[in-house]
């Protein structure tokens, strides 16, 4: 009897679910990615993307959606602070129709596990021979957006199955975050020895992914308590908020539990009225300069009878104290490159608390893998 290439791609291995396969499969899927787009010297980036006049970009436009949107918010604080270009981050349905200004020196960048999203394909078909130049950040590569962008980056996660992306986000993230250290090079913002460092960083994310999957058991015990709420906030600050907004997403996607994810000083805007012992908080945060004012943040809900479920380094614990009703203390990482692992435990904190709640984990209800409508 022969097996199909295709058939042993998409087994579920020893797991129960494609999503939990996915999750415990991003180690080796970015390894992937930094093998491709890292040389072997392990200090430079070697990428399609060099093609790109990165020097003559007046600005990079970043676009995608769903979760694609939130890989592309991230490389947003990626191509500002490593690259210094002014970067415009949009929804692909809000941008076809925006009619945004253009100067034709724009590098516009689609975000696309699927490559046929229609808004997103239909975005780029806006902008086309508008710009200089068009990416496109893909995992399918014989998919349209892959075909119809100048530049095609793909993300190299293998086929991903569970409705909710895991592995495709992290491998978007790995590839947009080399795309930033390249222009940031040729843009003369990073010297050598600056790339070498952050690519040093990327390239010990493998063994810090896999050390943070080891805490899947932790993670679960912190599902359980969420999996009973109504509501769930999810506050991250700076590169972290995108990985709050995923984290709600991902929650909302798979459990049906409604979740919101803030920029930590949102809080006090709006979210904060929502706060009572019934909605859990889960914060994203690794320490960092700013993190005093996380630790505020917590203790303003804490005091209205929130769980904080607080995702942290050894620092960030140290310095919570008793704050956190749960914390989780993740492998120490450089500002820069902790959205790649802190999306880990959002994802498992979601898978989780959907098992909790018995729902379909892999074919939620009313999502589609690829929307391909609008
Ligand atoms: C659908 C999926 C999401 C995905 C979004 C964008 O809504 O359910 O998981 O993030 O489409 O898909 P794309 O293939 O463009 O990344």
């Amino acid at each position: 009897r022969s097996v199909s290439v295709e058939s042993t791609l998409v087994d579920k291995g020893r797991h129960r679910h494609f999503m939990a396969k996915e999750i415990h499969e991003q180690p080796s899927a970015v390894g992937r990615v930094l093998a491709r787009y890292i040389g072997a010297d392990r200090s430079r980036v070697v990428s399609p993307a060099e093609a790109v006049d990165w020097s003559a970009a007046s600005r990079v436009l970043l676009i995608g959606c769903g979760t694609a949107s939130f890989a592309a918010h991230v490389a947003k604080y990626w191509f500002e602070q490593l690259a210094g270009i002014p970067c415009e981050l949009d929804i692909a349905s809000e941008f076809r129709y925006r009619e945004a200004p253009l100067d034709g020196r724009e590098v516009a960048i689609f975000v696309s596990q699927s490559g046929e999203t229609a808004d997103t394909l239909a975005a780029l078909r806006h902008v086309a021979g508008r710009v200089a130049a068009t990416l496109g950040i893909v995992n399918v590569t014989e998919s349209s957006i892959a075909r119809e962008v100048d530049t095609v980056l793909p993300i190299l996660a293998g086929p991903e199955i569970g409705v909710a992306s895991t592995k495709a986000f992290t491998c978007m993230l790995a590839t947009l975050a080399t795309t930033a250290i390249l222009a940031g090079r040729v843009r003369r913002r990073l010297d050598a020895a600056r790339e070498a460092a952050l690519l040093g960083e990327m390239l010990s994310l493998p063994r810090l992914m896999a050390e943070t999957l080891r805490l899947e058991t932790e993670i679960a015990e912190a599902a359980a308590e969420i999996a009973p709420a109504r509501d769930v906030l999810y506050l991250g600050r700076g590169r972290l908020f995108p990985i709050a907004l995923e984290g709600a997403l991902k929650l909302k996607e798979i459990s049906y539990i409604h979740a919101e994810g803030y920029a930590s000083g949102e809080l006090k805007h709006g979210p904060i009225a929502l706060i009572d012992d019934g909605v859990p908080v889960v914060v994203t945060a690794p320490s960092e300069p700013l993190f005093s004012k996380t630790v505020s943040n917590m203790q303003e809900v804490l005091a209205r009878g929130a769980r904080v479920v607080l995702l942290t380094d050894a620092a960030g614990a140290e310095a919570a104290g008793s704050e956190a009703s749960i914390r989780i203390v993740l492998p120490n990482i450089g500002p820069e490159m902790a959205p790649i692992l802190y999306s880990l435990p959002v994802q498992l904190l979601a898978y989780h608390a959907a098992l909790a709640r018995g729902t379909d984990v892999d074919q939620p209800r009313n999502l589609a893998k690829s929307v391909t409508v609008e």
